[in-house]
């Protein structure tokens, strides 16, 4: 395959010069067009395909070539450009350089000599121009990608920190809850005879059930230190969301209406399955429930969506959101809400392990979950599951 010869368009109202030069160039194998007026130039450029302009500077109708340039310049015409002056004068050779023009030649007794030669440097230099431009491009893409891995990275190692750091958190949670757990068992035991023996009339009952309702609490706080740091053996089966969710509702109907909650529920179709562990599964929608509702002391909107979502990896998924209009989340903690132990409800309130459960479940059940917070106006909580499409239920063990 021939390579493909370079084109260079004279711009020179001189027939004669014109011809010469053309020949010169021709000789030197490259492709010659000539026009005679600017504006024949400027329309032969338009049509492209051109690599070089020889230039003269004194064109027809007093038009300077340089001005033509200019202009060329001006609307976006970028080529370069040797300009031929009729004699050594100096003024116009700097103006010229100054305005961008790559090179000149003047017309002196020897310059067509060097002609090829001046088109030649100005080609080379335009195409290591183009190759720098390209290589600048695919660093500045290396550099891009680089950064991209370089967070990746940083993301990697937080996990890992947090796994470790969750570890041995979760162990320390463990062997506190199951000390506590027997002892709780058995006070509880102690003070339901004692409550049955008490007549409601008698003065110390109230103490009783202060004491009571103190042990619910302590019980509720070993329980979600059990869930957390046991993973547990998972019992999985097909489970309806749509029928989780009403659930949910259901249970969680008194704390929401207690704080004058509106219930908004947008399932996109019935059922919506997926293979879990259901007592699991309703731990996750009664924590992310029991948080909008704290978030909305003064009431509000709480939203529940189920609809299909791909997951990243192009398998059928399964969008869960519980979207509230409460109190958001600073952006300064939003890192932070699903550390276990992290909490900002006042002491007694919250353990803190709320959504470190939820994280939990939702990645043994290869899913992940999102918070999304607008402070002062409400939280978004994303949850994507697998689909279950009559897959084996052993498989996802
Ligand atoms: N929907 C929400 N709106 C505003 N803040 C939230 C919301 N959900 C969670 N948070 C913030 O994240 C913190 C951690 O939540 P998480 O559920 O893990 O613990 P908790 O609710 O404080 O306690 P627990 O759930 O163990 O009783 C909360 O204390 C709260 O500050
Ligand atoms: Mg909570």
């Amino acid at each position: 395959m021939t390579e493909k010869r370079e084109t260079i368009l004279i711009v020179e109202d001189d027939a004669g010069i014109a011809a010469l030069h053309r020949r010169i160039l021709e000789r030197a194998g490259y492709q010659v067009e000539w026009c005679a007026r600017a504006d024949d130039a400027r329309r032969r450029l338009d049509r492209g395909g051109v690599d070089l302009m020889l230039l003269d500077n004194r064109l027809d109708n007093g038009i300077e070539g340089l001005h033509f340039f200019r202009e060329l310049k001006e609307s976006g015409v970028d080529l370069p450009v040797i300009l031929v002056t009729g004699f050594s004068d100096d003024a116009t050779i700097i103006r010229a350089l100054r305005q961008g023009v790559m090179d000149y030649v003047t017309k002196s007794s020897e310059y067509l000599s060097y002609l090829p030669d001046a088109v030649r440097r100005a080609l080379d230099q335009v195409r290591t121009r183009h190759q720098l431009e390209a290589t600048n491009a695919q660093l500045r893409q290396a550099y891009a990608e680089l950064e991209q891995k370089t967070e990746e990275l940083r993301q990697t190692t937080q996990q890992l920190w947090q796994a470790a750091r969750l570890a041995s958190v979760g162990e320390m949670a463990a062997s506190i809850a199951h000390e506590l757990n027997n002892p709780l068992g058995i006070i509880s035991l102690r003070l339901e005879g004692v409550l049955a023996k008490t007549p409601p009339t008698d003065p110390r009952r109230k103490a009783l059930e202060i004491i009571e309702q103190e042990l619910e609490r302590m019980a509720g706080l070993v329980s979600n230190l059990l869930q957390f740091s046991r993973p547990g053996k998972e019992e999985m089966s097909s489970v309806d969301l749509t029928e989780e969710v009403d659930r949910a509702l259901e249970l969680m109907h008194h704390h929401l209406k207690k704080r004058g909650i509106a219930v908004q529920r947008e399932v996109e179709h019935q059922p919506v399955c997926v293979v879990a562990d259901r007592q699991k599964l309703r731990q996750v929608f009664l924590n992310l429930v029991s948080n909008a509702g704290d978030a909305m002391p003064h009431g509000g909107t709480l939203t529940l969506r189920l609809k299909k979502q791909s997951l990243p990896n192009g398998r059928p998924g399964v969008l869960i959101e519980v979207a509230d209009t409460g109190c958001g989340i600073p952006r300064e903690i939003l890192p932070k809400v699903m550390d276990a132990f992290f909490t900002t409800k006042e002491e007694g309130k919250g353990t803190g392990l709320g959504l470190a459960i939820c994280r939990r479940i939702v990645q043994d059940h290869h899913g992940c979950i999102q918070i999304e917070s607008q402070p002062g106006q409400g939280t978004t909580v994303r949850i994507t599951l697998p689909a279950s499409n009559g897959v084996n239920v052993e498989r996802l063990r």
